[in-house]
């Protein structure tokens, strides 16, 4: 079997009973990888990830945001482009002619898919679509496409720790866009045999988060308070949930992993496989403040549903990449608090982010 530019690829077809059939394919190097969201939060670590471990070249979709790799400027290939503009997303796989994507564009706030479910649906269903289609049109024989989703689709779960059979149910606008996306995604590789793997990242956290997502608010509220810029009372929402919390760079390399061993026709989740209480994060970021700070619960952090615990059972990523993430909790927690207090410093807090980047849309 050749693939694309004449990598052999292949050669495993395994068939399931009563099941799609899954393909493994060996990626072949050289290696074209196109990361939609490079701007964002987990699109720029999943950049520096693959620029330390391996010779890719990287092609990355930005739309206005690029600080967070402008460190890695010279190194990437950026393509300035609205991936609902269907025209303009085709022109982009022409050029960045990918064998891999990464597909992590997205207004990726739960929170703020509350307030605005139509920009949530239109982002996180319209870029894919372009992009899939972009792929149909351009006939670019892509090795593999990772459709990022998210742990949301499952909703309250039904038991834990959540495998990948559990089912569908989201609570939220986010969650459903999640969820819708990867049907999509489904419908494509049965229709048209795109070598799409889902995957399912549970929550993840670490340096360049943006505010919006529980451990940089609380961070950033605890460097604003040290900078004597906002007074000693940090704001709060729900501490008693309970998320499955890994270190986004961990989860990059999972994205790494299951890009080179990921089946296709899969799903996988992505998450350390232990729950900690909001609470948890707090905690930490109190006792590592240079100032003593108060704790105030604000009624308007407080989510219409919300799910008490999330913990992921990460077994088949395990098996299959040999994956397990490597940072500990608190020292994430404590390079988040360490991040936004060289953010408060240089006034890089409130940076202009659009739905198009990955892990940090435009809603507070
Ligand atoms: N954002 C935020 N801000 N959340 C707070 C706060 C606060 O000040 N205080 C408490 N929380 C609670 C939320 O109510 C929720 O229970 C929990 O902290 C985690 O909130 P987020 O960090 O916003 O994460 P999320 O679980 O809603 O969503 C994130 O993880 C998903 C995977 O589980 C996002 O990264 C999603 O994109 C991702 O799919």
């Amino acid at each position: 079997m050749v693939g694309f530019r004449g990598c052999p690829i292949g050669p495993n077809t395994e068939r399931t009973p009563g099941r799609t059939a899954i393909i493994t394919y060996t990626l072949r190097e050289p290696v074209r990888v196109l990361i939609t969201g490079i701007g964002g939060f987990a699109g720029s670590h999943l950049a520096e990830h693959l620029l330390h471990q391996t010779d890719w070249e990287i092609w990355g979709v930005v739309r206005h945001s690029r600080w967070r790799v402008a460190h890695l400027q010279g190194r990437l290939h950026l393509i300035t482009c609205d991936l609902t503009d269907q025209e303009a997303t085709v022109a982009m796989v022409r050029r960045a002619r990918p064998d891999v994507i990464v597909h992590l564009a997205a207004q990726s706030r739960v929170g703020a898919s509350w307030q605005h479910p139509w920009e949530t649906y239109r982002t996180n269903l319209l870029t894919q679509l372009s992009l899939l289609e972009a792929v149909m049109r351009t006939g670019i024989a892509v090795q593999r496409i990772l459709v990022i989703a998210s742990n949301e689709v499952y909703g309250p779960p039904l038991y834990l720790p959540v495998d990948e059979a559990h089912p569908m149910r989201p609570v939220t606008p986010y969650g459903v866009s999640k969820a819708a996306q990867e049907l999509m995604a489904q419908q494509y590789a049965l229709a048209h045999h795109l070598p799409i793997v889902r995957v399912r990242p549970f929550n993840h956290i670490g340096p360049r988060q943006d505010k919006g997502f529980v451990c940089a608010d609380f961070a950033s509220q605890v460097a604003r308070i040290e900078a004597g810029l906002q007074p000693p009372v940090i704001r709060v929402g729900n501490l008693s949930a309970r998320r499955d919390f890994t270190d986004v760079r961990d989860v990059v390399a999972a994205y790494r992993l299951l890009m080179l061993h990921g089946r296709v026709g899969e799903v996988y989740n992505v998450g350390r496989g232990e729950a900690y209480a909001i609470q948890e994060i707090l905690d930490i970021l109190l006792a590592a403040s240079r100032v003593p700070i108060q704790v105030e619960v604000d009624p308007a952090k407080l989510r219409p549903s919300d799910v008490p615990e999330v913990r992921c059972n990460p077994a088949r990523v395990r098996a299959h990449t040999g994956w397990t993430p490597k940072i500990p909790f608190r020292r994430s927690v404590l390079d988040v608090l360490d991040d936004w207090r060289q953010r408060v410093q240089t006034a890089n807090v409130d940076t202009p982010t659009t739905a198009h980047e990955s892990k940090g849309g435009r809603h507070a």
